[in-house]
């Protein structure tokens, strides 16, 4: 008895110190998805893109006001976020992620802005195959993937904000989701656990088991075109990055190529630290994360904008999170989206500087101010646009990334009036050949311009 006892506590103890060793040399290895831009699968005409980047970027705007409305409030108003979420309609990023076992390969929309990772899924074998072209996760033929039962506290609980529905005909019956989206898309399916298989840097392979995962069997409507589902990567309990960065160093880092590339170059999305730096043209910096004033957005404490030596006269109020204003960067959003009040007066700081140039209003095009670049336009003396963080950290975007390309021989400023008050969005566009990386642990984001390569 006595024996066995110590040898249960010596198998014990070894385990332990296996898991641990598990753990450390997790730590010290690094996940890396390459990540392609939308468009490198099937390039839309340029007018007809724009407009499309536009009323995305606006519906996408739509919910993620209707999210932090819901902030805090009782079961009505969760309830409201619920019945929007469009969480990923102008997504621009995608990845190749692995599913269950054995592994099958998806490619999904890198989100920031979303806490569900979800897949075109068939929880059974059987019945009609109605996802033409896209590929689809057969729950069954993995043996994994395990159901979130109806009764669970998960479900009835921890899912609420996850869209979970509240009918529970049997005990054994999964929970269940329904996202309406505000484009009219909408996606159903059921909530379960799975593995995912991540590569390494070091040409190895790990498993992240018991992550949550949406097993969509029908959606409708434009926002997934092309993608077999959503990587979720805003920061929840539920998403894909909370597991990712606790079992790699607490960081995840992406470098966005230029969005009107023709080239099918990809970057990466990386999680854990290492080299990440290792290509950067500029010393990197740094500013503080808030992880928790507009939940599960990523939050950076903005507190003016400037064009060439000219501080923008901006309220104070627009930059406050604390009273309906502040700043979030997104993977998912294309354009920077700015305040009213912030935008009037962005763009006519560069109205000033952009007098010589002859204003258009090229068809389809939803953007207010674009200009012809055929003749006078020089991109190296347009004034550089610098968003200036507390503290002292200073963004400085590239000139690409604001004067953006449009159509030809048109450029517009890549901005949206976002109404008033408003969260002010930083999006994919203007973070262009920079690489980011967020680290969860000391609540921080460090950027460095690079080319992404
Ligand atoms: C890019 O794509 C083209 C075909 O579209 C292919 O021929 C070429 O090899 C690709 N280049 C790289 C670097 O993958
Ligand atoms: C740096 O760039 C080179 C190509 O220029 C590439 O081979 C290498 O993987 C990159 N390193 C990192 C850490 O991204
Ligand atoms: C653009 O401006 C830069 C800096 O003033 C100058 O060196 C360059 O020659 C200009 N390019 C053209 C095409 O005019």
């Amino acid at each position: 008895m006595e024996r066995n006892r110590a040898l249960s506590f010596l198998i014990t103890t070894i385990t332990m110190l296996l898991l641990i060793a598990v753990a450390e040399s997790k730590a010290n290895t690094v996940v890396r998805l390459e990540m392609k831009h939308r468009d490198t699968l099937s390039p839309p005409s340029p007018f007809r893109h724009i407009e499309d980047i536009k009323n995305a970027d606006q519906k996408r705007h739509v919910m993620i006001s209707k999210k932090r409305k819901s902030k805090g409030g009782g079961g009505e108003a969760v309830k409201m976020g619920l019945g929007s979420g469009i969480d990923y309609g102008a997504a621009q990023y995608f990845s190749e992620i692995m599913v269950g076992t054995p592994a099958k390969k998806f490619r999904v929309v890198v989100d920031t802005g979303s806490e569900l990772t979800w897949v075109n899924c068939r929880l059974r074998e059987k019945g009609p195959d109605k996802l033409k072209n896209r590929r689809v996760f057969r729950a069954g033929e993995s043996s994994s993937f395990r159901k979130v039962g109806c009764l669970t506290q998960t479900c009835k609980v921890d899912l609420m904000n996850l869209f979970s529905l509240a009918n529970c005909p049997t005990p054994g019956t999964p929970c269940s989701y329904d996202y309406r989206y505000a484009d009219g898309s909408t996606s159903q399916g059921v909530f379960g656990k799975e593995t995912f298989t991540v590569g390494l840097t070091n040409g190895r392979r790990a498993r992240l088991r018991g992550l949550l995962i949406g097993c969509s069997s029908s959606f409708s409507g434009n926002s997934f075109r092309g993608a077999d589902g959503v990587l979720g990567l805003a920061n929840s309990d539920y998403s894909f990055t909370s597991k990712a960065t606790n079992a790699f160093g607490g960081k995840f880092s992406y470098c966005l190529v230029d969005h009107m590339s023709t080239k099918n170059v990809s970057n990466y999305l990386t999680f854990g630290s290492a080299s990440s730096f290792a290509n950067k043209t500029a010393p990197e910096r740094t500013t503080p994360l808030d992880l928790k004033l507009i939940p599960p957005f990523y939050t950076v404490n903005v507190i003016g904008i400037s064009l060439g030596d000219e501080m923008i006269n901006i309220p104070a109020k627009v930059w406050d999170a604390n009273n309906g204003g502040g700043t979030i960067l997104d993977s998912g959003t294309s354009l920077t989206l700015l305040a009213d009040v912030a935008y009037k007066a962005v763009v006519s700081a560069f109205e000033r500087h952009l007098v010589g140039l002859k204003r258009v209003k090229p068809e389809g095009v939803p953007i207010e101010y674009c200009y012809d670049t055929k003749t006078g336009y020089n991109e190296s003396k347009l004034p550089q646009l610098t968003f200036h963080f507390k503290g002292g950290t200073r963004f400085e975007p590239h000139r690409r990334s604001y004067m953006v390309d449009t159509a030809p021989d048109v450029r517009c400023l890549g901005f949206v009036a976002a109404g008033s008050p408003a969260t002010n969005v930083i999006g994919n566009i203007m973070q262009q050949n920079y690489l980011w990386e967020f680290n969860l642990v000391a609540s921080t984001l460090s950027f460095a311009p690079s080319t992404c390569l």
